[in-house]
């Protein structure tokens, strides 16, 4: 029987776009994710998240819901235009109310908040002002972080500065198969660096405005990249620095990897990172947020023949993967889930088990794992996911084997608490293990989230 520690947080996880909707109520501004909804051929079906889940008009319900399924965390983001609609000035009130209802609600019902403050939702302006390239925008970030702690540093139980800034960076600014769309690596290599400089900026803002114990920290979606053979040991290199070292490094060491320097002094001479950025950029974290899908599988390419990229993410013309034409991306056995990723939880343990003897002593959070799958309703009017069960079964597993070899593990988040915006997925590809019926938004337990619930309850894997 597997056994979690007595401590160990169990929750859930959704963002501000993907789930609130009332994208033009109350005063909230637009983002860019707005504007790329909203812009015809980028979103699948022509989705938008103009409503969403609803949330914002439902999160009484959906406070309970929460509160039915006994976990003792939420992540949840926190909109910056709704709150800050043009990202600079003062509050936007009856928006920033919506969270005090949110975190109320949590606390009246003994949940603990979790914010993330950026999950991807830039204010439009900012974008137009330069968005995440320009320098600025980290600046902005710290200012919008300080108002944060100031309105709800007395509630907050942990702060996520970023949510997956490699998504930000390469797949908003280097593929476009996200916000703002742009294709430009120059840009995104700044991008990667501003927001790096911007969640030092505003850990910084919330040590300050926050409570005491209040615990400061970051979610990557950190790459567990392996090489097909030993002799592809230079592509996982390369794809673990842009991956995951733009990040780790300056964040936890303060610096860049040299060999990312170089390997992208092609595309860019870094020069936008000005002396001191680097050690504002790392700042005593808590604990650090994991997200994990799969793991990654390369291999070096010597221009013959045609070139693999199942990196799970190059539905775009240009590749994430800047400065990387020699490393291709190869298509990893299954099975797989309805995003085509494949499932291999060995990964997880692998790459838990890294960042506890490279960054020891820093504890780690799983903020997101989770599945797409097919999900029908059955004719109860159910849906019996026997597949989701199975994939959160295998990757708790594989935390809990993480945890026996030293990993210090303190809490895990299922994405999604329900079906959502699944960004340029659109609808078609649910997560939740909570149903929702995009006709009538009513919210439908699946198999997966009693699981869960036993699981939360008993922090135990069920037999
Ligand atoms: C992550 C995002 C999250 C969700 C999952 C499936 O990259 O952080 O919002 O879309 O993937």
């Amino acid at each position: 029987m597997t056994t979690f520690p007595e401590s160990f947080l169990w929750g859930t996880a959704t963002a501000a776009y993907q789930v609130e909707g009332a994208w033009n109520e109350d005063g909230r501004g637009p983002s860019i994710w707005d504007t790329f909804s909203h812009t015809p051929g980028l979103v699948a079906n022509g989705d938008t998240g103009d409503l969403a889940c609803d949330h914002y008009h439902r999160l009484e319900s959906d406070l309970d819901l929460l509160a039915g399924l006994g976990v003792g965390a939420y992540r949840f983001s926190i909109s910056w235009p709704r709150v800050q609609p043009g990202g600079s000035g003062g509050l936007n009130e009856p928006g920033a109310a919506f969270y005090d209802r949110l975190i109320d609600g949590l606390l009246s019902r003994g949940i603990a908040p979790v914010a993330t403050l950026y999950h991807w939702d830039l204010p439009q302006e900012l974008e137009d002002a330069g968005g995440w390239p320009a320098r600025d925008t980290a600046l902005r970030f710290a200012e919008y972080a300080r108002l944060m702690g100031e309105r709800y540093g007395d509630r907050v139980h942990t702060w996520i500065t970023l949510n997956e800034p490699w998504c930000s960076a390469y797949l908003g600014y280097a593929s476009g198969v996200h916000a703002p769309a742009r294709t430009d690596p120059a840009a995104a290599l700044a991008a990667v660096h501003h927001l790096n400089l911007g969640h030092g900026l505003a850990v910084q803002a919330l040590r300050s405005t926050a409570a005491r114990d209040a615990r400061m920290s970051v979610t990557l979606n950190l790459h567990h990249v392996r090489g097909v053979s030993e002799a592809d040991a230079v592509a996982v290199r390369k794809a673990d620095a842009l991956s995951n070292l733009a990040f780790l490094g300056p964040m936890l060491e303060g610096a860049y990897p040299r060999d990312l320097i170089e390997a992208t002094s092609s595309v860019t001479d870094w020069s936008f990172v000005r002396d001191g950025d680097e050690a504002a950029a790392r700042q005593p974290l808590d604990v650090l947020g994991v997200n994990y899908y799969n793991p990654t599988l390369v291999r070096h390419w010597d221009g013959s023949g045609p070139k693999e990229t199942a990196d799970g993410h190059q539905d775009g013309a240009a590749s994430p993967w800047i400065a990387c034409e020699d490393v291709e991306f190869v298509r990893q056995p299954g099975p797989y889930t309805e995003m085509g990723w494949n499932i291999d939880e060995t990964g997880l343990t692998e790459l838990l088990l890294r960042l506890h003897r490279d960054y020891p002593g820093l504890p780690l959070m799983i903020t997101e794992n989770g599945a797409a799958f097919p999900d029908p309703v059955g004719e109860d009017g159910l849906v019996h996911d026997a597949d989701r069960v199975d994939y959160l079964r295998r990757h708790l597993s594989a935390v809990a084997e993480a945890i026996a070899g030293g990993a210090d593990v303190r809490g895990y988040f299922v994405w999604s608490l329900m079906d959502n915006f699944e960004w340029a997925h659109g609808y078609a590809k649910r997560f939740g293990i909570v149903r929702v019926d995009r006709q009538t938004m009513e919210r439908t337990w699946k198999d997966s989230a009693h699981w869960y619930r036993e699981v939360v309850a008993t922090g135990k894997l069920p037999e």
